[in-house]
């Protein structure tokens, strides 16, 4: 943790990345927080493929906190950081067509973050999802971090706008209640200094 945090927090609390013996106390964690949840399986296949991306928040060896996400190539023109929907209206032909065949980018998907409640509001989401953002910038070939959040969830679209996050697309009916999801995206580079591959190097096309 920073100093700044570390002052926050009572310093009471330790960031750290997560094991494969925290899974259980992550998965409460997520349990208690979120409607998402996953089966043990989807956590230990994360935490073995993107370790380097899955942190832990914990106080007096107890988990309280985690961010979690997963290593993805895409060609969206919205995920990748360089066309935002909601300030500049819908993709073009052109870039719908760059989001199925164009050039795919290397980009960080925050798949969940969460705290427990009642250590909410002591700088331990920033500070994972700070570890998360210093672990893309730090990884030459990440374009953008990017998640979906509830239109509703405003503690979190908070902390994501904190870190300069952008709201840049909505997706209608994403949760299983029927409730919208807004993608929000953090450039880390543009994707010219980012690592790329041809689509059709990958099999799918
Ligand atoms: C979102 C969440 C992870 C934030 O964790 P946290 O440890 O409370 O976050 P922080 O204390 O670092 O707060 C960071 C910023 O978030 C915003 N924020 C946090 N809680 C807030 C609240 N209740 N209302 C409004 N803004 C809030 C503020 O901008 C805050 O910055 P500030 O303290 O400088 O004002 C936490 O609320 C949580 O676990 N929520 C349930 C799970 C969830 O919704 N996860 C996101 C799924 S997309």
């Amino acid at each position: 943790m920073t100093e700044a945090a570390q002052a926050r927090t009572g310093g009471l609390y330790v960031i750290r990345r997560a094991r494969e013996e925290d899974l259980p106390a992550v998965m409460m964690v997520n349990l208690r927080s979120l409607p998402e949840n996953y089966w043990y399986g989807f956590f230990l296949s994360i935490l073995r493929s993107w370790g380097r991306y899955f942190y832990v928040a914990e106080k007096d060896g107890e988990i309280v906190g985690y961010a979690m996400c997963r290593v993805e190539w895409v060609s969206d023109p919205v995920l990748i950081g360089e066309h935002n929907e909601l300030e500049e209206g819908p993709l073009t032909f052109r870039e719908k067509l760059k989001r199925i065949m164009g050039r795919q980018y290397k980009v960080v998907h925050l798949i969940s973050i969460a705290v427990l409640p009642e250590h909410r509001k002591r700088g331990i989401g920033s500070e994972l999802l700070r570890r998360i953002i210093d672990e893309a910038t730090r990884d030459p070939g990440v374009v953008s971090i990017y998640l979906e959040v509830r239109v509703s969830n405003e503690p979190a679209i908070r902390l994501y706008e904190k870190f300069g996050f952008r709201k840049a697309r909505i997706i209608r009916g994403y949760y299983r209640d029927g409730e919208d999801a807004y993608v929000m995206v953090l450039r880390i580079r543009p994707p010219e200094k980012g690592q790329s591959r041809d689509a059709t190097d990958t099999g799918i096309i």
